[in-house]
């Protein structure tokens, strides 16, 4: 396990959270790559009797060196943006092992990525197709091209994470996707139509919707064969759920059997996974700054820390709760707790209501934080983003130091 207790101390693997965080300080997101490798390992074997490739979501955690680690587990790639590209080119990867999603792709983009001689555009409506066809014309190029179907299938997550339902922006409904595909096999001649792809939500727990969408596609690309147009690739998303509290998600084993239970002989199957390949191996280690009583009685008392909204936004975004502990243990009463920030908005809490026995100086670190952590964070107040520690065994490294107040001024006139 790569967070375990040493005589009362949390340790990352080998590595006690106090030693880093005297070195390195707080704010700072710490990832055991044990954790990680452990969790690809497992999805691969569970993926091992179906032809299937594993595209490690970047949006969940962009940082190089985790990506650069990626590339040598044998990772391919999903992104969302130029600038991801442009890192899992750094890190090492093979362009042809990316796909690259989302709804707003820019011309800047398509071309770029159609010359680095990308994987697959997961295509999601008629105008884009239309644009990467005549981008890739005039660059003499082909573009291989999936289409992402929407297929309408109802989730139980936080609203803002469910992508798959009629009313979200993305993806095509069934009977466009399939006019879209045939007209890309006839009609656009820059465009090489390879298959279908869909992603119904993020954060999912449950396998029907799996089973559901699945059944849906594997549908159309039946109606799409009868049309004579060839589809070759599946691409089904990521969005495999993790424990943050008293969740408990699907494992890779049985999205391995329900997949094994479809007729994929034929297809490549790709699986975009990001939470569940790193969500758990990351803490955010922060500082108790001041303790403070509620005025309100029946309230929790405020501990206020030396991280904010800014450097970990799930909790204010869509109420999300991330486990909080001590990282040193020591005696005291427990009383409750609301852990917030030092940012100017009450929306800035950490975690609300935690019973723990606290004092200025602990340090604690919130848990499950690899996925959509550092991220997501931002440079609101114009607090210095944290640094980033990756440990394995008893080695570690800063992977992104702090920034400075330099970094944050010298983008700005003057
Ligand atoms: N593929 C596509 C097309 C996606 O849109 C996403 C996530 C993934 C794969 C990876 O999903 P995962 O396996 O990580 O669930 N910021 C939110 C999560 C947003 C997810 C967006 N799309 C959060 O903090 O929960």
């Amino acid at each position: 396990m790569p967070y375990l207790r040493k005589e009362g101390v949390l340790c990352a693997d080998d590595i006690p959270l106090s030693a880093i965080a005297t070195q390195v300080g707080t704010p700072c997101y710490v990832y055991t790559w044990s954790d990680v490798t452990a969790r690809y390992r497992e999805l691969e074997r569970a993926l091992g009797s179906i032809n299937a490739r594993i595209r490690y979501a970047v949006k969940a955690n962009s940082n190089l060196e985790v990506l650069r680690r990626m590339v040598e587990l044998g990772a391919g790639f999903d992104i969302v943006s130029g600038g991801e590209l442009e890192r899992v080119i750094r890190a090492g990867a093979n362009p042809s092992d990316v796909v690259f999603s989302g709804v707003g792709k820019t011309r800047q983009e398509v071309s770029f990525a159609l010359k680095t001689g990308i994987g697959c555009f997961n295509v999601e409506s008629v105008a884009e197709a239309h644009r990467i066809e005549e981008i890739a014309e005039r660059l003499g190029l082909t573009a291989p091209v999936a289409v992402r179907v929407n297929p309408d299938i109802d989730v139980d997550t936080h609203p803002y994470i469910a992508t798959g339902m009629r009313e979200n922006k993305f993806g095509m409904p069934e009977d466009d996707a399939f006019a879209l595909a045939v007209a890309i096999g006839r009609d656009m001649s820059h465009l090489h139509f390879k298959g279908l792809a869909y992603h119904i939500g993020s954060q999912l727990t449950e396998l029907e919707p799996y089973a559901d969408s699945l059944d849906a596609v594997l549908e159309l690309r039946s109606r799409l064969l009868e049309a004579e147009v060839g589809c070759s690739v599946i691409d089904i998303g990521g969005g495999f759920g993790i424990r943050y509290r008293e969740e408990e998600p699907f494992s890779f084993a049985e999205l391995g059997e329900l997949l094994a239970q479809r007729p994929l002989q034929e297809i490549e199957l790709d699986v975009e996974p990001g939470r569940s390949l790193i969500g758990s191996s990351g803490v955010l280690l922060t500082r108790v700054e001041y303790l403070k009583p509620a005025a309100k009685p029946g309230y929790p008392d405020f501990c206020i820390v030396d991280a904010a909204m800014n450097d970990l936004i799930r909790p204010a975004l869509y109420e999300a709760f991330h486990d909080v502990e001590k990282v040193t243990e020591t005696e005291g009463e427990e009383r409750e707790w609301n852990i917030v920030g030092p940012i100017c908005e009450t929306g800035d809490f950490l975690a609300k209501v935690r019973s723990l026995a606290l004092q200025e100086g602990d340090l604690l670190a919130i848990r499950d934080v690899g996925a959509y952590g550092f991220v997501m964070s931002s440079n609101y107040n114009s607090r210095l983003r944290p640094a980033e520690v990756i440990v394995e065994g008893d080695v570690w490294e800063v992977s992104r130091r702090r920034e400075s107040m330099a970094d944050l001024l010298n983008l700005e006139l003057g």
